[in-house]
């Protein structure tokens, strides 16, 4: 069965076929205007210039930078929210979240709180959210500044005590560019002069007016340390998430970002990814950032080894060949002569670009160099 030739494809996608040759080559292989394709070509054709291929058609238009996915509708599930708690210094957003693992994590159960891996996964009633820690909030700022964006609801934490700070405010302008809903924790309303009443005014002065005073922001009472009004807070999260209707592909190779990168003495590089979109399975060739690799073993977010993820787990897994960064795209191949493919090339254009040219010049760049 003869594939699509290179005249076919330039055209369907609306570019030169000198183009097409031209990155074939540039990725190490001769062709010309009338040889036919292999899918993998066809693939990373399609990848170069955005768009996704399935089963030989070009089916959307996608962007590995941007990850712009338009997934077939019948594909398309319900998918866990991604939330990320921000807010001042000492309000609590880290006793919060241990909070909610406590009432969440069965003790024993996989060892209780194993490990911490930046973002985790809990279960209300029988519904996930997934919740990004505190170097979430590093990873967030980083993804905003690329324009790339995972969460899909805010929690901004405020001391009932302290009120409105200059960080609190950081956080609400952040939440509030990203256009998605938030949620108020006002904490520490076990603590003597603690005034939720206070927080809201203030926080109503900064944008956020709270729905009984006719605005549009869900507010919770909370004391993180005691554990008062948890539930309620992880009920309404679950609420505002299925109001906002969320979905993605499981059946698509897996796509997504990272929320940390780090070198282990033993297990050489580790990251820990979101998967937004598709399954990740172990074993998948994988590029994430400019490194590239096969998922060698992935595990959860309590420390056990899994061996596949669906959309809107984290998940921390080593085979990668260099440490990735927060706030880097990672996508999943079919096979892993693509993957290295991929990444070699974006090593390259890395390269490139980091000797301070431009990226107009980089492909010309590659071009001159091989
Ligand atoms: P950073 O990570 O430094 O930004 O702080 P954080 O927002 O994570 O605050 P953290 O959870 O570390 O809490 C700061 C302090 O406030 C700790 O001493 C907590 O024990 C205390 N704290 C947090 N929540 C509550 C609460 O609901 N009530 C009281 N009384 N104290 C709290
Ligand atoms: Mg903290």
């Amino acid at each position: 069965e003869e594939g699509i030739t290179v005249g076919e494809l330039a055209e369907k996608i609306g570019q030169t076929p000198a183009n097409v040759i031209k990155v074939l080559f540039v990725l190490g292989t001769m062709v010309t205007i009338n040889s036919s394709l292999d899918d993998e070509q066809v693939e990373l054709i399609c990848l170069e210039y955005g768009y996704e291929t399935k089963k030989k058609v070009v089916v959307s238009e996608i962007n590995f930078e941007e990850i712009e996915i338009v997934d077939d509708e019948a594909d398309l599930t319900s998918r866990p929210p991604v939330v990320t708690i921000m807010g001042h210094v000492d309000h609590g957003k880290t006793t919060l979240l241990d909070s909610i693992r406590k009432s969440k994590v069965v003790d024993g159960e996989f060892g209780g709180i194993t490990q911490h891996i930046g973002a985790y996964q809990v279960d209300v009633n029988g519904k996930k959210v997934t919740f990004l820690d505190t170097p979430g909030h590093e990873a967030f700022t980083a993804m905003r500044a690329r324009g790339a964006q995972v969460t899909d609801i805010v929690i901004i934490v405020v001391a009932a005590d302290d009120g409105v700070m200059p960080q609190t405010k950081e956080a609400v302008d952040h939440a509030l560019a990203a256009r998605v809903p938030i949620v108020v924790a006002v904490n520490k309303i076990d603590k003597e002069g603690a005034d939720p009443e206070r927080i809201k005014g203030e926080m109503s002065e900064i944008g956020l007016m709270p729905e009984e005073w006719g605005g549009e922001t869900i507010y919770c009472n909370i004391s993180a340390k005691q554990g008062t009004g948890i539930d309620e807070l992880l009920e309404t999260l679950t609420v505002v998430a299925e109001l906002a209707d969320l979905k993605a592909n499981p059946k698509r190779y897996a796509y997504g970002t990272v929320v940390e990168g780090r070198l282990d003495k033993g297990r050489g590089p580790v990251a820990t990814l979101l998967v937004e979109n598709g399954t990740l399975r172990s074993g998948d060739p994988i590029v994430v950032g400019t490194a590239f690799g096969r998922v060698r073993q992935m595990l959860s977010d309590n420390g056990r080894e899994i061996k596949h993820a669906g959309p809107s787990t984290p998940v921390e897994i080593t085979g990668l060949n260099e440490v990735p960064v927060a706030g880097d795209k990672f996508m999943a191949f079919e096979t892993e002569k693509m993957a290295r493919h991929v990444g070699e090339e974006r090593q390259k254009v890395k390269q490139v670009k980091d000797r301070g040219m431009n990226s107009a010049m980089s492909l010309d760049d590659l071009f001159n160099q091989i």
